[in-house]
């Protein structure tokens, strides 16, 4: 986080997390010494969004390790546990990524795998930095002088990376330069990461927003309510095609019949050049108690099932622009993250 909250923390023989779901009616955490812990962490979504889970997986090895010394596993075992951690959650690209990236490591011990973690864990800070930069700057040049009014969909702040954010990190540099008139933060069913989690995030820094129902997002935007959306992302294929949180490609679609820009922020670690298109997302399929009750309370008739994607993929034709910590591609304009590698 920015200020005195931080989404995830290693204390040296664990994460220290944030968590998630009791947000914003309690700051509480959830300590992770073992796998099973952080597995169950990572599906509750205790921690969650993309960059986070690189960086909880990343420190997950190390948890691995320590555990495997602990408790005297043989490599299979402690494999499996690592194996166990990155396949938690199928969609944000990261998760796996993050993993795979401190496993050189796992011969050294727990320490050396964990300095590596927290070596992701600060570029991912430094990335959403720029990302905001980079982000702002794109925004602005296509703006007028007048204050923005933004629309963002899930939550893809400072919760959901290792801190700042890269759609809130936008938004927030976009504040910083005083350009924020109101931020749209879609409630986002059926978890509410941006009733909970985005207004939260939002008031603590001051930035002016509203919450709304998701199925109001088109019509505010077709209204002519917002200047621009700005989202997160899961995975992005080699195309273009963007996997985010279920009803972001209801918000692009009403972008492109708008007329107004759809900003996807997301670091190159959720590009997934392996992928042509976005055909080959998996996408996470979550509980069907999730969208049948509320607050504990069963809403549908009993007899009835459920379909939970927890996320949906935005053709790159609807993208307009990909901003990394690089710089910005123009997505439906031919500028694809295949083509140009940050
Ligand atoms: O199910 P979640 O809460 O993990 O989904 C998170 C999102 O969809 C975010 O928008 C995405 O991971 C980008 S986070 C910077």
């Amino acid at each position: 986080m920015t200020s005195d909250v931080r989404t995830l923390e290693w204390t040296g023989d664990g994460l220290r997390l944030l968590d998630q779901t009791v947000l914003p009616g309690r700051v509480e955490y959830v300590a992770a010494h073992d796998v099973g812990t952080l597995v169950d962490a990572i599906r509750r979504l205790v921690v969650r969004g993309a960059p986070a889970l690189g960086v909880a997986g990343a420190f997950g090895v190390a948890i691995a390790v320590r555990q495997a010394e602990r408790e005297g596993w043989d490599d299979a075992a402690r494999d499996a546990a690592i194996a166990r951690i990155r396949e938690a959650r199928p969609t944000a690209v990261n998760l796996a990524a993050g993993v795979d990236r401190v496993l050189p490591f796992a011969g050294k011990g727990a320490d050396a795998v964990a300095a590596e973690a927290q070596a992701l864990l600060d570029e991912d800070v430094r990335g959403n930095r720029a990302i905001g930069v980079h982000g702002a700057s794109w925004i602005l040049g296509r703006a007028g002088d007048r204050p923005l009014r933004v629309l963002t969909h899930c939550n893809a702040g400072a919760l959901a990376t290792a801190g700042w954010g890269t759609a809130l990190g936008v938004v927030r540099e976009l504040h910083r330069r005083g350009r924020v008139e109101i931020v749209y933060a879609d409630e986002t069913r059926p978890l509410l990461q941006g009733a909970r989690l985005t207004a939260w995030e939002l008031d603590r820094a001051g930035i002016p927003c509203v919450v709304q129902a998701d199925g109001a997002a088109p019509s505010t935007i077709l209204r002519g309510l917002a200047d621009v959306a700005v989202i997160g992302a899961d995975r992005i294929a080699a195309n273009g095609d963007t996997a985010n949180k279920i009803g972001s490609v209801g918000v692009a679609l009403a972008c492109h019949a708008a007329g107004i820009p759809f900003v996807v922020a997301a670091p190159w670690s959720t590009v997934d050049p392996a992928l042509p298109d976005g055909g080959g997302i998996p996408i996470e399929e979550r509980p069907a108690e999730e969208v049948l009750t509320w607050g504990g309370t069963r809403t549908a008739p009993d007899r009835v099932d459920a379909y939970n994607p927890a996320f949906d993929v935005t053709p790159a034709r609807l993208v307009t622009a990909l901003v990394t910590e690089t710089g910005v591609l123009e997505v439906s304009a031919g500028s694809t993250p295949g083509g140009v590698r940050g």
